[in-house]
């Protein structure tokens, strides 16, 4: 299968200014050194904690973020590389749903103004075909002509997210990123958008990458996934076999915790100790060593690589990779010893 998206080695840091002007305190790391290829048609998930970078990443494949370092390709080409004409149009195949359906649509315009507006934008001023188009896009998401000259306000949070979903897709884009689509949403409601990506996915060949906190959710849709932690890809590749059998201790525990699913073979799950730490200062070592129940002396200081451990699975922990042979500090390989203390719960 060929690639839609290609990231290599992409950084993303923003600026932390100071009191006085122009005098920059620091650099919030949001994504650091991210390498990963999405498949055409293929939906990929992008999960972890809040804050470890997943909306940043995503809006850096759209081109909405710069990266400070590395390169987005888009079906092989560097975005960077784009003059701007060309970029828009490449732009236009590329696609967000947001995940507050209340605040992303302006409330002042009604569904064919908002459904229309990127056709506008690029251009089109044939009211009689644009109106067609939004007729057919409203019924492909489940709504009808009826609701055209309504606004926002007389919809539920499911219709509305249908309206930002036959927007997005208004353009005929290959690519979509859905942020968090659904969490905004009740239960029933969850389970019918989430068929509704799947129906459109499937008609209108899009890829999609998929960014939610519910694991049950990627489990179902994603073929394949990345596991972020303070900026980092953890573990990523096929998802069937992540969720087979997920190696490394961050994924093992944020799985524990939501689907309720124990791989340590013992009956007890780890319950990570503290917050995340800030990505103003992250380690230098594993960027998980500080919560991680099973961290060894030297991953507080030696950064781990990637390893392919089989095909498509690729996972970055001293752990199961071992240590690299370079200089390592004394009792690398020695149980960390900190003062606080992971917490067990039994079942
Ligand atoms: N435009 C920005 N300027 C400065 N810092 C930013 C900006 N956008 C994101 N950040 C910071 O980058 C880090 C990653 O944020 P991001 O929104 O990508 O996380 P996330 O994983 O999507 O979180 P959530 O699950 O809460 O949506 C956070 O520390 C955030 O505060
Ligand atoms: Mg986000």
């Amino acid at each position: 299968m060929s690639d839609i998206i290609t990231l290599q080695n992409v950084s993303v840091h923003f600026p932390v200014w100071g009191f006085l002007p122009f005098l920059k305190k620091g650099e919030i790391q949001a994504v650091s050194d991210v390498s990963l290829r999405i498949g055409r048609g293929e939906i990929f998930g992008i999960v972890g904690e809040s804050g470890c970078g997943k909306t940043t990443l995503a809006n850096t494949m759209v081109g909405f973020v710069k990266p400070t370092a590395g390169k987005v390709l888009f079906e092989g080409v560097d975005l960077s590389s784009l003059p701007r004409q060309e970029f828009k149009k490449v732009r236009r195949r590329m696609q967000m749903i947001f995940q507050d359906p209340f605040s992303s649509l302006n409330p002042r315009f009604n569904v064919y103004q908002i459904v229309s507006e990127p056709m506008l934008i690029r251009g089109e001023d044939d009211e009689e075909s644009m109106k067609a188009r939004v007729v057919e896009l409203l019924e492909m998401v489940g709504l009808s002509s009826g609701d055209l000259y309504r606004y926002p306000s007389d919809f539920s949070g499911g219709q509305r997210q249908r309206i930002g979903i036959a927007r997005a897709i208004s353009l005929n884009p290959s690519f979509l990123v859905c942020d968090e689509p659904v969490s905004a949403l009740d239960v029933s409601i969850h389970a019918q958008i989430l068929n509704l990506l799947l129906e459109l996915q499937e008609k209108l060949n899009l890829t999609y990458v998929f960014i939610s906190h519910n694991l049950a959710d990627v489990k179902k849709l994603c073929d394949r996934l990345a596991v972020m932690y303070l900026g980092k890809v953890m573990e990523a590749g096929n998802s069937d076999k992540i969720f087979a059998k997920p190696l490394h201790p961050y994924t093992q525990a944020l799985m524990a915790a939501v689907l309720n699913i124990d791989f340590s073979g013992k009956r007890e799950i780890a319950v990570l100790p503290g917050d995340t730490p800030s990505p103003i200062d992250p380690p230098p070592g594993c960027r998980f060593w500080q919560r991680c129940p099973k961290a060894m002396r030297g991953c507080k200081d030696v950064p781990p690589e990637y390893v392919e451990v089989e095909e498509d699975h690729v996972v970055a922990c001293h752990l199961v990779n071992g240590f690299p042979k370079t200089e390592l500090p004394d009792g690398y390989d020695q149980p960390l010893v900190r003062s606080e203390k992971t917490v067990k719960v039994r079942r």
